[in-house]
């Protein structure tokens, strides 16, 4: 542990540069030393931060000196943001200026401290990333806006990130973003103190980097028709009154048949500027080119990549290239070469996910690769063309990163493993375990592109990175990443609603120790951030109208209660199926309802901004009775998996059955790994007469039938997504039937709550 040995001026603020996982050390010290900056929001929440109890005026005309010219790209980076932010002349050049930047070499690497006074600010960082995150602490510390006021309260601060790793992967072929759109999402990353932009440049639905070598991958493979996803966008826009999920019309084109072409490209030129942009605010660029799976784009625009000609979508994922074919070796190459050439961080990423691998069992060329490399499956033949991948990125100086699917076939010794499948919470543990590096980004709740919910911004932060790792395997953990994969993404708008407010909750996770970390705080912090986001012109989701039930019951009269934890929001809702508007009714209280009512509610920002739309289903009923039932009842459920790759529950029990097994309640059975398909059947056993709420959370669908009642229809493909249900109950046994399906894994539990949310224990049963 380094430590900077503490303020000149002040015997309370100590902690400086920790390293690594010096968590109790870092609580005690700063429990014994500072009391906490109250009224200051500041994400993610630093080490250690005390108020001094002076204020410093912004002068008319602020001044950034520099006492190391490292530094400069930093003062004008300042410079830019402070001149928007609040209103004024900034000027940089010199040593001395209100805000004064220097390097204090004694610190770790993105450390920093900053003090501000009466008279202005200082922040010295252990490097130039060091100085990045103290700007971030010091422009969030300043007026949101130029309107918003001219004082900024004397605190000193002294920080260290937890994970030297905070990332955040775009995925910029399912759809297409600018180079200025992206230069926002490196403004918004520097401000939230994340340091490692990943950009998903290749995919089947489009190559966005050009390759001077071969033009036709971006020139043929940088458009495309509009395609399955585009079309659920614009009906998503339709159906949720939702403009910002249509596609923008700069990113169109018409084609010389007279069709319609979405994409663009990044020329080199772009790619230069990216990075620089990139640099100047302490983040380094990890370039993905997808092999050898995800590649439709460039297998139909290069000849000698795949195994035969028949290129297209398979059942769940595309032709991938051959690695039995030294053309396509050669391909990678040249590619790469010229992508080292453009991306000075030592990290790339390879991909390697999700390969359809059966195109390999039939391909001589790859049996042939097998056969003269001893290879016994095709998982292995992947690791071989890792193993030959990584000895090329090896000799040009740099470090392959893959996702965890490479794990399967066996790992090669260098490659850091990116964890998404968390539907196998084995992988983090097979990586390191293997001496492998490992950055956590689990597909449950860092992936932002899904949908969010109330569940998904407590499940970031509460994220335990060391959970399933030992003390060695831990030291592995190199940081947490989130990723906005672009399907369902067709504008920037769309983007800045996904990601916002929980890429907050990201950087607090990445960020910040344990010690200091408190969701009830978080979400005070997070609230005082909206409006910052809202001078920064980001259009964020607003948080949700909480408190419903998707199907409630009663059996005699009821009320409805909903809430939203941002006070500036608005709820209007109607019962009539309808779309809310501003001009609908207004929630203001608990709404009484004595017979089957359907509301929907939404959330509207004060400038009319409209959030996602909730619905509940309140539905008079009737208490079911309890069964009798002959015979010995034996624990747990009976769970039949059926080989099942279709979309929706109804068609599970035409595929064929894989195994037949009990488990302790509505889970996915421990053997069950792809194309599973899910019927669950047996008891449930409450414990008194009463409405028993039902949280089935799943991904993909799911249903949940008792007493021949539908209690939670979650079925479809979809992301991780908890729906909820209710059903009026006797004491007793209930028959009860579940189904789920999903392609590659998944997620499948059900929490049974009483009507007040409290959890009850409930107990299963099967014939
Ligand atoms: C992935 O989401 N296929 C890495
Ligand atoms: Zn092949």
């Amino acid at each position: 542990m380094k430590r900077k040995e503490g303020y000149k001026k002040s015997a309370g603020a100590r902690i400086a540069a920790i390293a690594g996982r010096m968590w109790v050390a870092a609580a005690a010290l700063w429990l014994a030393g500072s009391a906490r900056a109250q009224q200051t929001a500041i994400i993610p929440q630093p080490v250690e931060m005390e108020t001094v109890g002076t204020t410093w005026t912004l002068p008319a005309t602020l001044t950034v000196g520099t006492t190391d010219k490292a530094l400069g790209h930093a003062a004008t980076y300042l410079a830019d943001a402070l001149t928007q932010q609040t209103g004024r002349k900034v000027r940089t050049g010199g040593k001395k200026g209100d805000i004064r930047l220097g390097l204090d070499r004694s610190l770790g690497s993105g450390a920093y401290w900053l003090s501000v006074g009466a008279k202005g600010a200082t922040i010295e960082g252990g490097d130039y990333a060091g100085v990045v995150n103290g700007i971030a602490t010091l422009r969030q510390l300043m007026p949101a806006a130029p309107d918003t006021g001219a004082t900024v309260a004397g605190v000193k601060v002294s920080d260290a990130p937890q994970f030297g790793w905070r990332g955040f992967m775009i995925d910029c072929s399912r759809h297409f973003y600018t180079v200025g759109e992206i230069e926002r999402v490196l403004d918004m990353m520097a401000y939230y103190k994340m340091n490692r932009f990943h950009w998903h440049l290749t995919d089947d639905q489009g190559w966005r980097i050009e390759i001077k070598r071969y033009p036709a991958l971006t020139l043929k493979g940088g458009w495309r028709r509009l395609n399955g996803q585009d079309s659920l966008c614009l009906k998503r826009a339709e159906q949720e009154d939702m403009p910002n999920l249509l596609l923008p019309e700069e990113k169109m084109r018409t084609a010389d048949d007279g069709s319609r072409e979405y994409g663009g490209y990044y020329t080199q030129d772009d790619v230069r500027r990216v990075v620089a942009y990139a640099a100047e605010r302490g983040i380094d660029v990890i370039p993905e080119l997808d092999m050898p799976g995800h590649s439709l784009a460039a297998i139909q625009c290069v000849g000698g990549l795949s195994c035969s000609e028949d290129t297209r979508w398979g059942r769940l994922f595309s032709t991938p290239m051959c690695p039995g074919k030294d053309t396509m070796l050669e391909f990678c190459k040249n590619v790469w070469t010229e992508v080292f050439g453009l991306f000075p961080y030592e990290y790339v990423h390879i991909g390697g996910d999700e390969v359809d691998m059966k195109n390999w069992r039939a391909c001589a060329d790859c049996q042939r690769r097998m056969k003269d490399n001893g290879l016994s499956s095709e998982p292995q033949l992947q690791t071989w063309f890792n193993h030959y991948m990584e000895d090329f990125f090896r000799a040009h100086g740099r470090k392959m990163i893959a996702w965890d699917d490479v794990v399967d076939g066996g790992l090669s010794p260098y490659t850091t493993v990116m964890w998404w499948r968390s539907w196998l919470p084995k992988g983090p543990k097979r990586a390191t375990s293997h001496g492998n590096d490992l950055i956590d980004v689990p597909v449950s709740y860092f992936y932002l592109s899904g949908r969010d919910d109330p569940s998904k911004m407590e499940g970031i932060y509460r994220f335990d990175p060391y959970a399933t790792l030992n003390a060695e395997e831990s030291q592995h953990v190199r940081g947490i990443h989130s990723c906005l994969w672009g399907e369902r993404i067709a504008s920037a708008e769309r983007m800045w609603y996904q990601l916002f407010p929980r890429f907050m909750a990201v950087a607090e996770r990445a960020w910040s120790r344990p010690e200091r970390m408190d969701y009830e705080d978080f979400s005070r912090r997070m609230l005082k951030h909206l409006p910052r986001l809202e001078a920064m012109g980001i259009q964020y989701r607003l948080p949700d109208v909480t408190g419903l039930i998707r199907t409630a019951v009663f059996t005699d009269s009821d009320t409805v209660s909903v809430a939203c934890i941002d006070p500036s929001v608005s709820i209007h809702y109607t019962t009539d199926g309808t779309m809310p508007q501003v001009s609908s009714p207004k929630y203001t209280g608990p709404i009484a309802v004595s017979q089957t009512t359907h509301f929907i509610f939404r959330p509207f920002g004060a400038d009319g901004r409209k959030g996602d739309a909730v619905s509940t289903s309140l539905v008079k009923t009737i208490m079911a009775e309890a069964v009798g039932v002959d015979g010995k009842l034996l624990p747990g459920l009976r769970n039949v998996w059926y080989d099942y790759g279709g979309d929706n529950c109804a068609g599970i029990e035409k595929a064929q059955i894989k195994g037949e097994y009990v488990t302790d309640g509505v889970v996915i059975p421990r053997e069950a790994r792809e194309n599973i398909g899910l019927v669950i059947t047996g008891y449930i056993e409450v414990p008194h007469d009463g409405i028993y709420s039902f949280a089935l959370y799943s991904d993909d669908g799911s249903q949940l039938i008792i007493d021949d009642k539908m209690v939670v229809d979650s079925d479809g493909m979809h992301d991780i997504m908890e729906v909820t249900g209710q059903h009026a109950m006797k004491a007793g046994l209930h028959p009860l039937r579940a189904t789920y399906f999903d392609h590659n894994g998944g997620d499948l539990r059900l929490t049974v709550k009483d009507k007040h949310g409290k959890k009850v224990e409930v107990k299963y049963w099967h014939k």
